[in-house]
């Protein structure tokens, strides 16, 4: 099925009656909410994924993106753009005002740029994530993607640590996706195994508490579920079984979200 489909709108059965689901009544929903819209009024639908690394939210975020047609921010890959060009040319991720200059300083391209994917930047990607202006230069692109994802997408999908809590806090669904650390640990190992690099579960387990120390227990946008989101737990959920359950919320809000046009 084509889930952008589902957004093309459609009188509900109600339509006409002075329901709450009456023309009427949904335009006066919509002069009320705040959130901004595409010339010919339709909001995008945003979906906001949050968890801690290596609990499967990105793939999952990619998945569904294609799906439904939308278009996806890792906005991980922000943080990790800032880090990169704070360390390529020596500088300190914990030095306010570079990680800032930096910030302000990433491109699309360095976006898609393998070396980010590496540990150092990782690592480095959760000083500079900590810094308020860091998290103050990247809001305003990260809102402006959720606002007006690029064409054709009618919809967005965010995923990172504060999506759902602090840059989308409106989103028409927001899911939070958690493992053990012991089996996020694993999972990444068996990735850096693949990628032929040599990695001890022990080492990767240890790096993997710090970070998700220094990302919920920071003051500035903490990693955290919002209270409305849905938690979903993958410890023993595979990928596709993940899948399955995060497109049922989706596909519900969607059709939800017609009768509201
Ligand atoms: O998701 P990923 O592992 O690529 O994120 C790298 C780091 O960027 C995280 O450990 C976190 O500190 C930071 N981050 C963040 N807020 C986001 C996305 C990522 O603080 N929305």
């Amino acid at each position: 099925m084509n889930g952008a489909l589902l957004l093309t709108p459609t009188l509900s059965p109600q339509a006409g009656r002075g329901s709450k689901h009456s023309p009427r009544a949904a335009s006066a929903r919509r002069e009320r909410d705040p959130r901004p819209r595409e010339a010919d009024g339709s909001r995008p639908f945003v979906v906001a994924i949050d968890g801690p690394a290596a609990s499967g939210k990105g793939t999952l975020a990619r998945r569904l993106a294609d799906r439904f047609g939308f278009a996806h921010l890792d906005t991980g890959a922000l943080y990790r753009a800032t880090a990169f060009l704070v360390l390529d040319p020596g500088g300190d991720p914990a030095d306010p005002a570079t990680a800032e200059a930096a910030a302000r300083r990433i491109d699309r391209q360095l976006l898609a740029d393998p070396r980010l994917r590496g540990e150092a930047v990782a690592a480095a990607a959760s000083t500079v994530a900590a810094i308020p202006a860091v998290r103050r230069a990247l809001l305003e692109l990260q809102r402006n993607f959720a606002a007006h994802p690029p064409a054709p997408a009618k919809g967005a999908v965010l995923d990172g640590r504060d999506i759902g809590s602090v840059v989308c806090p409106a989103a028409d669904v927001k899911l939070f996706i958690t493992a053990s650390a012991a089996e996020r640990a694993r999972r990444r190992a068996e990735e850096l195994r693949q990628e032929g690099a040599a990695a001890i579960f022990e080492d990767v387990l240890q790096d993997m508490k710090e970070r998700d120390a220094r990302d919920t227990e920071r003051r500035a946008a903490p990693l955290i579920a919002a209270p409305d989101a849905v938690v979903i737990d993958t410890t023993t959920l595979d990928a596709d079984a993940v899948f399955e359950r995060a497109y049922g919320f989706i596909a519900r809000a969607l059709k939800e979200k017609e009768w509201k046009q």
